[in-house]
């Protein structure tokens, strides 16, 4: 959540009266109620999906995982889906056949930190590639500057679920013979030109951490087109381990397990309405943000069709007499909580600042004008008005 700050003295008198409006001030709030950031309620037919798990003995990854690869493989568009412990493992799995320690690696500045450090658990280099200042996604014009000679691979995030420019990044990944990983932790289901994201990269990896559109509390997914990249992956996961105690490579143990692979399996029944209702509620967003002076709506890459994980929206800072905190603080109070993804580029993080050469100026810049805004499927439309009210009303307290 947002840092609560005290707002700064607001100068002209039409603005001290829209201050004392303000529920941080002492106003009426829009809503007495907040309303929800999130949704990760469970139905009955989940908690039912876990207990037979349960009922059986049979806790280790088993029939469901397997169920839910080959349903994840069939709705991604991809020939192998390999299930594991979390996104940040998967993307450790993916990583591991596809850089050599000591290689550079092309990695987005704005993103989450496992997209990076995984590259660096590796023994690989990170080289930030500075965002596009609309999308929020990795910018390939930047890409093209930054490559190095010992560039071999690139790791492009569809960060809050909006799918990079993927045509930009298969082009250049075969003008410079580079393997591609997308990390879609935060892109369950999202498309690209009405294709599916499994049909893109050399892998691709997802997240199912609890919050996320598709969560089973820690978990994660893998999925690759090559039988041999599936083959490695698989035995990654699983201590190289070929026959019962012949272990061929070595390996880890980052397998799921078949309660997670149950609820998953129960979950992904819901999944395609529920990223349904969240571009219903992003295009209600969209709509009411485009009337609102000094807020600055997510912009899709052309020809995606995001799954907003998150509603990311800037705010004009030269337009507001206001931090972005404090916006923040006073949309809380109005009823409506926001959340900071992320307070720092990841050229910024204290663990990264090693291969911060600060030419990420868009990323650097993100982290003080982004807030998310509530998402996610169950958002009435009540709701919905409540969150562009609250947006507005403050909006017009801080505007200069
Ligand atoms: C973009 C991105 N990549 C990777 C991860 C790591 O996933 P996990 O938390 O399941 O390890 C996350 C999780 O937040 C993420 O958002």
């Amino acid at each position: 959540m947002a840092t609560t700050t005290a707002p700064k003295v607001i100068r002209s008198a039409r603005q001290q009266e829209m201050q004392r409006m303000l529920a941080i001030f002492g106003g009426t709030p829009v809503s007495p109620a907040p309303v929800p950031f999130m949704s990760t309620a469970l139905t009955q037919a989940d908690k039912d999906a876990v207990n037979s798990v349960l009922d059986s003995g049979m806790l280790r990854a088993a029939k469901r995982c397997e169920e839910l690869e080959t349903r994840w493989a069939s709705m991604t568009g991809c020939e192998y889906a390999m299930t594991c412990a979390n996104g940040t493992v998967a993307l450790q799995l993916a990583y591991e056949p596809l850089v050599q320690p000591g290689d550079d690696v092309l990695v987005p500045a704005w993103s989450y930190i496992a997209t990076v450090s995984m590259v660096v658990a590796r023994g690989a280099n990170p080289v930030f590639v500075d965002a596009l200042p609309d999308t929020y996604q990795i910018d390939m014009r930047d890409a093209a500057r930054k490559i190095t000679r010992n560039t071999t691979a690139i790791a492009a995030t569809h960060l809050y679920g909006c799918p990079v420019d993927i045509d930009a990044v298969e082009s250049f990944a075969e003008e410079h013979n580079l393997a591609v990983v997308y990390d879609a932790a935060q892109a369950h289901l999202a498309t690209y030109k009405g294709r599916k994201l499994g049909e893109f990269g050399d892998a691709v990896t997802y997240s199912l951490y609890a919050t996320k559109n598709f969560a089973t509390g820690e978990g994660g997914l893998i999925t690759c087109n090559e039988e041999s990249l599936a083959r490695e992956i698989a035995l990654l996961r699983s201590h190289g381990e070929t026959e019962k105690y012949l272990h061929e490579q070595v390996g880890y143990n980052y397998r799921m397990n078949d309660m997670a692979g149950a609820l998953g399996c129960s979950r992904l029944d819901r999944l395609i309405d529920q990223t349904v209702q969240r571009r219903r509620v992003a295009n209600a967003y969209d709509r009411m943000l485009r009337q609102i002076d000094g807020i600055i709506a997510p912009v899709a890459t052309p020809g995606s069709d995001p799954v907003y994980h998150l509603y990311v929206c800037q705010l004009d800072l030269r337009r507001m007499n206001c931090t972005r905190d404090e916006f923040c603080a006073a949309l809380k109070a109005e009823g409506v909580p926001t959340a900071v993804h992320y307070p720092r580029s990841l050229p910024q993080q204290p663990a990264l600042m090693k291969w911060n050469k600060n030419d990420n100026p868009v990323a650097d810049g993100l982290a003080q004008r982004v807030f998310a805004l509530p998402m996610h499927h169950d958002l009435t439309d009540d709701q919905i008005r409540i969150v562009g009210e609250s947006v507005h009303k403050v909006a017009e307290a801080y505007r200069n």
